[in-house]
Parts: C-alpha cells; sequence; structure tokens
C-alpha cells in the first residue's frame, strides 16, 4: 500500500470526528452551518482547506513561516482563501492573537508532541474557545508505538520506547514524547476541558504492512476495520492516535 492511500485511509475515522464536532455550532440563517475554527499547530493546512471546503472559517496558527506558506498556496488553489488566515505565532501566545473566547471549535494536532508546554498550550487553547466551545485534540499514543516496532522488527527501538519517561524511540525521534489515554485526559481536565468522547485513529492501518493491502477491496476493509476499532474500549491503547472529542 502506498503512503497516499495510507494516508487517506488513516483520516477516515479523524474526519469523521472532525464532522460531528462541526455539527455543534450554530445554524445561519441559510439553514448551513458557520464555525469559526481555530487550528492550533495547523501546519500546511490540510485539515484547514477540507474544513474550509464546508463553509466554515479557519484560523491556522502555527509558528513555521513555510508551513504558513504552504498554507497560503494551499487555501489559494483549492479556492478557500477568503475563509481560511494564518496567523504566524506559538502556542502559548494564543491569547495576544486571537481574540478571547471566539472560536466554536479548536483542532490540536500532533502538536501536544512538540511543544514545549503541554498544560499551557490546552489552558491557551480553552482561552480561545467561546464558553460550549468543542476541542479536536489528536496525540501520538506510545502504546502502539511499541506494538509497531516490535512487529517490524525494531524490538531495540520497542524496548528504547518501553523504558525512556517520554517514551521516544531515539534520539532521532522525531516527537519530543508520546501520551497514552490517562494522560492526555488528565491533562484536557487539568485545563478546563470536559473529555465527551474518545476516538482511537489508525488502529490497524498503521500495523498492517502495505504489501499485504493490495488491492482496493482489500482498502475498504482495512478501513471499515479502524472505524470499528475507533470505539471498542478495549483496543484503544492499540490505536496509532487518540482523538479527544472536549468541551470547555
Ligand atoms: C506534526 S505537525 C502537525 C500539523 C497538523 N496539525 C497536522 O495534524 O497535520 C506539528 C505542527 O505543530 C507546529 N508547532 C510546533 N511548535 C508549536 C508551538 N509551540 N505552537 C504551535 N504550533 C507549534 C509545527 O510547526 C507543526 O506545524
Amino acid at each position: 500500500m502506498s503512503k497516499d492511500r495510507s494516508g487517506t485511509r488513516a483520516s477516515a475515522v479523524l474526519w469523521d470526528g472532525v464532522r460531528r464536532l462541526l455539527e455543534g455550532c450554530a445554524t445561519g440563517s441559510d439553514g448551513q452551518r458557520r464555525c469559526s475554527v481555530v487550528d492550533l499547530g495547523g501546519g500546511t493546512g490540510g485539515l484547514a482547506v477540507r474544513i474550509a471546503s464546508l463553509g466554515h472559517t479557519v484560523t491556522v496558527v502555527d509558528p513555521s513561516p513555510d508551513a504558513l506558506a504552504a498554507l497560503a498556496q494551499r487555501t489559494a488553489e483549492a479556492g478557500v482563501a477568503a475563509r481560511v488566515r494564518g496567523v504566524q505565532g506559538d502556542a502559548t501566545d494564543l491569547a495576544a492573537l486571537l481574540p478571547a473566547a471566539g472560536a466554536d471549535l479548536l483542532l490540536c494536532h500532533g502538536v501536544l508532541e512538540v511543544v514545549d508546554e503541554l498544560l499551557a498550550t490546552l489552558r491557551a487553547a480553552a482561552g480561545a474557545l467561546r464558553p460550549g466551545g468543542s476541542l479536536s485534540l489528536l496525540v501520538a499514543q506510545w502504546p502502539a508505538a511499541v506494538l509497531a516496532r516490535a512487529l517490524s522488527g525494531s524490538a531495540a527501538q520497542a524496548l528504547r520506547l518501553l523504558e525512556d519517561p517520554d517514551r521516544r524511540w531515539g534520539a532521532a525521534d522525531p516527537l519530543r514524547r508520546r501520551l497514552d489515554r490517562a494522560a492526555v485526559t488528565a491533562l484536557a481536565v487539568e485545563a478546563g476541558f470536559t473529555v465527551t468522547q474518545v476516538e482511537g485513529v489508525r488502529t490497524f492501518s498503521e500495523l498492517v504492512p502495505g504489501a499485504s493491502v493490495g488491492s482496493d477491496a482489500d482498502l475498504d476493509l482495512l478501513r471499515r476495520l479502524d472505524a470499528q476499532a475507533a470505539h471498542v474500549e478495549e483496543l484503544l491503547p492499540l490505536a496509532a492516535h487518540l482523538h479527544l472529542h472536549a468541551r470547555r
């Protein structure tokens, strides 16, 4: 299976979860939901473009000028530039960058793994959301990373992950840390959120070797397997990522 196929397949559970969170926004006079969305650490805006294509407005906050330049190009090509704004900045500067309590939904995907201050990041996220607004929080899970490395023959990295307090597999690991359900839930609660749902993302697609998914039918089955597994409590620790839905 190619990377592209993996990416498409991987995003299905997450995108479905984000769409459900968008349904919590008010409906305009035209009958359409119009959410004000912040994508914190939104990078090059893959998700921002999809959300803006549904008619919502998105502010992407990211410290990387390169990512924001790519975002501008991407939004122009997709015809959604009028609804997507890029703001250069750090998570902990959010209060100075955006109006307080202005957002209906804030995405924080793949960010807690790389920032200096986890709790300060989530507190800043809470400050940008209106009361009752939603947080979409995606984090990489360490138990799944241990399993994936052990199954792929990298037992030394799996061992390192198990032993390291930050759950990194080595000095070249691009992530500063990995979390688990208990840790990320505790952080969200401490930052003032109520967690309403936890879903597993890429439960099996991260583990199945690409070579064994040869056809569209195989891919469809794997997608269905991931979708079913997303809500099975016992399988959550095996998911490569956890998607928390939370309310401010
Ligand atoms: C792994 S990428 C995730 C990008 C995107 N959210 C996604 O899910 O594809 C992490 C992103 O966090 C951004 N980032 C790093 N440090 C940050 C910080 N202190 N505050 C906000 N964003 C940060 C990076 O520039 C990068 O775009």
